[in-house]
């Protein structure tokens, strides 16, 4: 029998970090979908930011209540350790971070800290439960095309990483770290090295979501100009709906890897403002302006990924391509803006960030 042979239980137990973001929703969704009961950490804020899930709670006082949350940090280890302790997960997809690449520049050690120390505070707590209960605790770290920065596309598992930002740089440490847990210790623990990923969810500071929400609010009356950076940056898009079926794949297999989850089509930034004002019957070109603030200090030109692997060994492949991720998410954010535009019209007064971010 392999070294992971899966058990079986009735019901399997996950632990989410970052269960409020755009992957920790679709994740939690697709696990309840499988019979898991879905454990999150949450981190306390002075608002709700549990908007991306409260689709998904139940009343914990009710009996058949699968999703619980916990409050927690990725910089606070004991208290990380007292969740694993409590819960005794079957698995852990630690998907916590701050996620933004321009921001990883005027935060470099917060980023450092939670990306990079934050995946190691939980292995040590992993490792030192595993140990005492003999029970194994599967773990998938997020890791990210990010990593390979400047190498040449199309990038695989084989491409040697080159990060060119805090953010890239603590994500190759904590890959590095899953790697040699599993090495030294004998973890299931495995790095899903994902390329973008988008949907009707991603946070607004992102540029194809950016880019959504201001052309369908340029369309409604309720802005005339974007603000970009650079639009020559080429991506591979996929939908984070495909995304997350990989991420349990990952886990489920007899020997835990490492595999890059890509599309292998990828686009411009042009490209996406093309796809977007085109659907709505605009002309980008007559609304959105630079504005050098949204470039970074070093900048990741070309992302293009070669999934060979997990098409073959995990059977997986996206399901959503370019045009409908754009359509889709065209679509969700028309419809809010065309809500915003009848609150306006009803004396309600809405602000949504004009140029969608700082
Ligand atoms: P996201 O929407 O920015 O979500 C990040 C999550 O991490 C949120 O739940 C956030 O909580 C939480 N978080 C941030 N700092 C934390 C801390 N100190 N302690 C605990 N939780 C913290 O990101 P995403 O797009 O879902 O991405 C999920 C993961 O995949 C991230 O690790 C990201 O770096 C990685 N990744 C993403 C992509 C992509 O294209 N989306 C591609 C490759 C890798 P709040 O809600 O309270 O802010
Ligand atoms: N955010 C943003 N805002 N990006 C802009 C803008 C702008 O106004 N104008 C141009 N861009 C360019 C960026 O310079 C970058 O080349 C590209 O658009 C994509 O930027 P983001 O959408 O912010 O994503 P990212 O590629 O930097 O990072 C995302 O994908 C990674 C995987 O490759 C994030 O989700 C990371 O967490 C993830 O690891």
């Amino acid at each position: 029998m392999p070294r992971h042979a899966r058990y079986s239980t009735n019901m399997r137990k996950a632990l989410i970090t970052g269960i409020t973001g755009q992957d920790g929703s679709y994740l939690t969704e697709h696990l309840l979908s499988e019979g898991y009961e879905v454990h999150g950490i949450v981190r306390r804020a002075s608002t709700f930011n549990t908007d991306r899930i409260d689709h998904l709670y139940v009343d914990p006082h009710k009996q058949d209540a699968r999703l619980l949350l916990h409050y927690g940090d990725l910089t606070d280890g004991p208290a990380l350790r007292h969740v694993i302790e409590q819960i005794q997960p079957d698995e852990i997809y630690n998907l916590a971070a701050q996620s933004h690449v321009a921001v990883s520049f005027q935060q470099p050690e917060y980023t450092a800290d939670v990306d990079g120390v934050g995946a190691l505070r939980l292995l040590e707590a992993i490792r030192d439960v595993q140990a005492r209960t003999g029970r194994e605790i599967r773990y998938y770290q997020a890791g990210t095309s990010e990593m390979f920065g400047a190498a040449p596309p199309p990038q695989s598992e084989a491409t040697p990483f080159h990060p060119r930002s805090p953010y890239a740089a603590a994500k190759v440490m904590a890959y590095h770290l899953v790697r040699n847990y599993r090495e030294a210790y004998g973890l299931y623990a495995v790095t899903g090295i994902l390329f973008n990923h988008e949907s009707e969810r991603r946070g607004e500071t992102f540029v194809t979501r950016k880019i959504t929400r201001a052309a369908t609010r340029i369309k409604e009356g309720l802005q005339d100009k974007l603000y970009l950076g650079n639009l020559d940056a080429v991506r591979d898009w996929g939908h984070a709906e495909d995304y997350v079926r990989a991420m349990h794949l990952m886990l489920q297999q007899d020997e835990p890897r490492d595999f890059v989850v890509a599309t292998g089509e990828s686009h411009t930034v042009r490209e996406f403002l093309d796809a977007t004002f085109g659907l709505l019957d605009l002309n980008w070109q007559d609304h959105v302006e630079f504005d050098p603030r949204y470039l970074r200090p070093a900048e990741v030109e070309h992302l293009h990924g070669d999934a060979t692997k997990a098409r073959e060994a995990l059977n997986w492949a996206p399901r959503v391509g370019f045009n409908e991720l754009v359509s889709r998410m065209v679509n969700h954010d028309l419809e809010l803006a065309r809500q915003e535009k009848t609150l306006r019209e009803a004396g309600h007064t809405m602000t949504a960030r004009q140029s969608g971010d700082i």
